[in-house]
């Protein structure tokens, strides 16, 4: 699609419905070539810089690998790793960057700062995951929902989120449901609700695409009868440890358990989690906070939800590879319509 040709990929909001779907269609036809083992390498010859100032498991490999598989070459700079905004300007680093390379990912802080990188940049920049944003997770999401729902467009399919709703993943499936029309409901306290500007703003843009979106405390209101609930870790990163008792108190009654799901009376609804979760104790912080706040299975999602529903989460996971290649393909190659 000649729109998204040489675009960076910061936020959701600055694309249209068709472009957003294009990029669905477009990753669902390599994951698809991908496992025929019948891929071509479009992205030959390029160079492509991939900058994390936090960790990352699943964003990281996604990108190496989308670039392997389309045989661009990767450069790796961890947290750390640059002198990004310490020695060197936002700015000067774009410029040097682009010399160099054909794309930039970055994933970091504020927001702001992959706008400056992007604005002085000569070559795109995808968002990698800002404190505000996580578009390429957002449309590996949409990928899943379509997968699992293939007779329905995206403005039949309806979704609860629960949980902290004012985070990047809350953010951006409001901008997704604003372009979209797919049907949202933030189901949070009035404490974790998002931006009040930024959320009529989608509101008002996801009426006009034939959408609902409202935000509720009431879990019985919120998950009646929706084909998906989505959950995300109560505190992100960058976050001080120090939420975590704050957000236990708000957040309990939001966890996604047996509870929440006999209240969707949907016998066939399917969890999602952008991951990593805390759903067993077998991670240091998920033990720590386990025990401390005496949880007895799971923070967010219960250990036995997870386990029924891990098929459609790894799905989310895998499909963060397509989604990102289909970015990379769509934003650096010129005519990627045979594709
Ligand atoms: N979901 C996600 O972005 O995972 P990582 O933090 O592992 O990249
Ligand atoms: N809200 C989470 C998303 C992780 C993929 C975080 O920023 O830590």
């Amino acid at each position: 699609m000649s729109t998204l040709y040489n675009r960076s990929f910061l936020r959701l909001l600055d694309f249209k419905n068709s472009e957003i779907q294009y990029l669905i269609n477009l990753s669902s036809k390599l994951k698809k070539l991908k496992k025929n083992e019948k891929e071509t390498q479009y992205l030959k010859k390029k160079n492509i810089v991939l900058i994390f100032e936090k960790e990352s498991t699943r964003t990281r490999c996604a990108f190496e690998v989308a670039a392997f598989d389309q045989g661009a070459n990767v450069t790796y700079l961890g947290p750390g790793n640059t002198h990004l905004g310490y020695k060197e300007s936002i700015i000067d680093t774009a410029k040097v960057l682009s010399r160099m390379y054909h794309g930039i990912e970055y994933r970091g802080h504020n927001h702001n700062i992959i706008n400056i990188l992007a604005k002085f940049a000569t070559i795109p920049v995808w968002n990698g995951l800002t404190d505000q944003f996580h578009p390429t997770q957002i449309l590996a999401d949409l990928l899943t929902m379509q997968e699992i729902l293939p007779k329905k467009k995206l403005r039949e399919i309806s979704c609860a989120y629960v949980g902290d709703a004012n985070n990047n993943i809350s953010n951006t499936m409001l901008e997704a449901a604003a372009i979209t029309g797919l049907n949202l409901r933030l189901v949070a306290p009035k404490q974790c609700w998002p931006n009040k500007q930024f959320f009529s703003q989608c509101r008002l843009m996801s009426k006009e695409n034939k959408g609902t979106i409202l935000c509720t405390e009431n879990v019985e209101e919120g998950v009646k009868n929706v084909d998906f609930i989505y959950t995300d870790v109560w505190v992100s990163m960058g976050e001080c440890d120090k939420l975590w008792t704050d957000r236990i108190q708000l957040l309990k009654k939001y966890q996604i358990n047996n509870n929440m799901i006999k209240l969707t009376k949907n016998k066939n609804v399917k969890i999602l989690h952008c991951l990593p979760a805390f759903h067993d104790k077998n991670t240091i912080l998920g033990k720590k906070i386990s025990e401390k706040f005496n949880l007895c299975s799971g923070i967010e999602i219960t250990h036995s939800i997870f386990e029924k529903h891990s098929n459609t989460i790894f799905e989310q996971s895998e499909n963060r590879l397509h989604t990102i290649k289909a970015i990379l393909i769509a934003t650096l190659i010129k005519n990627n319509y045979s594709c």
